[in-house]
């Protein structure tokens, strides 16, 4: 399969993908193309993409790298730098990077001058089936993650495995939480692929289509998280307040590892409250720590996580609302949970 099609655009794959790209540009005349990078796609990654649309001429605009640059002031950096360079409505941005990359320069692109187009190039697991996908846009505010943002689809996707060979190995797993998330909130193989003995790559293009195939289709049906995009959230609520407390805290843990961690306490209280299958839990539970490890929590940090669930952006009416599983692939939206059986569930993710 060459092709993933989603609402407004679609998702193309290895040198073709870049064919595809180098069409896309000449049809469109842009005025001025900016390459958007962080510090370390431009030393990774930005060689490989010259070699792959050789003959485009581009700017190239960069910004600091991570998540604690992914914010107002980096934004107002790049809509300066846009501005003194004289960009119009007609140009482009592509963004060369991770899901830092992707988020802030497809907001920059969706709000500079009322909108300009963008693409995203992926270069890291997460970001090429996930944040890539879906035309969520956005920044942190004080520490809170994605409290600004557009929803604005990109033009097209260019996915190209190449890039993951300078990757850091906990990226890797950090994108590969994502995988696993897709696996678990859809009725598919890829469950039981990842979970039984079978040896697999992380870098195994089948699989990232596959995942990319599950978020796109969900997706697909609700543009704008209303109702079954939410499933995309599952593990999230916890897993980003573990995150959040980890950055406040500055013994920072990655994305993907946060949210795996959701995935077990998540998957816990569906079992509870949801009669998820036990046996289930178990097998998530035991294959996030192979991969993952375990993290430890003190009280003070589960009082602190629950606190900072009030900013989840899927509460309404001032209720913290959880999306929870019957079993995989059959999510329940705006479950509210008790904070004693949160308690229970980081109890059972520490035994
Ligand atoms: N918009 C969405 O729908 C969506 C979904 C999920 C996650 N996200 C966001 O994505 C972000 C996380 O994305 P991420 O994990 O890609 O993090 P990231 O963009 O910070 O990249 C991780 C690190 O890898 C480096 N890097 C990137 N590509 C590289 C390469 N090929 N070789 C070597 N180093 C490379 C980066 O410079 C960075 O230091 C978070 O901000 C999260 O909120 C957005």
């Amino acid at each position: 399969m060459k092709v993933i099609k989603s609402n407004t655009y679609s998702i193309f794959f290895l040198d073709y993908g870049f064919n595809k790209l180098k069409e896309f540009i000449i049809k469109n005349n842009y005025s001025k193309i900016f390459v958007h990078v962080d510090n370390n796609t431009k030393t990774h990654c930005l060689n490989i993409f010259y070699e792959k649309i050789k003959n485009i001429e581009f700017e190239i605009i960069i910004s600091d790298e991570g998540e604690e640059n992914k914010n107002l002031d980096s934004c107002i950096k790049l809509w300066t730098i846009l501005s003194n360079k004289n960009a119009d409505r007609k140009s482009l941005i592509i963004n060369l990077g991770g899901g830092v990359v992707g988020d802030m320069g497809g907001f920059v692109a969706s709000t500079y001058k009322r909108g300009i187009d963008y693409i995203n190039i992926p270069t890291t697991l997460l970001s090429m089936v996930d944040a890539s996908i879906g035309g969520k846009t956005g920044v942190d505010l004080n520490f809170l993650k994605n409290q600004i943002g557009t929803f604005c689809e990109p033009q097209m996707i260019v996915i190209d495995p190449i890039f993951l060979q300078t990757l850091d190995k906990k990226e890797i797993l950090s994108g590969y939480a994502e995988i696993f998330k897709h696996s678990i909130i859809s009725k598919n193989e890829l469950f039981k692929k990842l979970t039984s003995n079978v040896n697999f790559s992380f870098f195994d293009l089948e699989i990232i289509k596959k995942s990319i195939i599950i978020k796109n289709s969900i997706v697909l049906i609700d543009k704008k998280e209303l109702d079954e995009r939410k499933a995309l959230n599952f593990g999230h609520t916890l897993g980003h307040a573990i995150e959040t407390n980890s950055l406040l805290k500055k013994k920072r843990l990655l994305h993907g590892f946060a949210i795996s961690i959701g995935f077990i306490l998540e998957s816990y209280i569906s079992n509870i409250l949801l009669n998820f299958p036990r046996d289930k839990v178990e097998i998530i539970k035991k294959h996030v720590i192979n991969y993952f490890g375990k993290t430890n929590f003190s009280s003070d940090d589960i009082n602190d996580i629950q606190k900072l669930l009030i900013h989840d952006k899927k509460n309404s009416h001032g209720k913290v609302n959880f999306l929870l599983l019957q079993d995989l692939g059959q999510p329940l939206n705006d479950m509210q949970v008790d904070s004693f059986l949160i308690k229970e569930a980081f109890d059972y993710y520490k035994s």
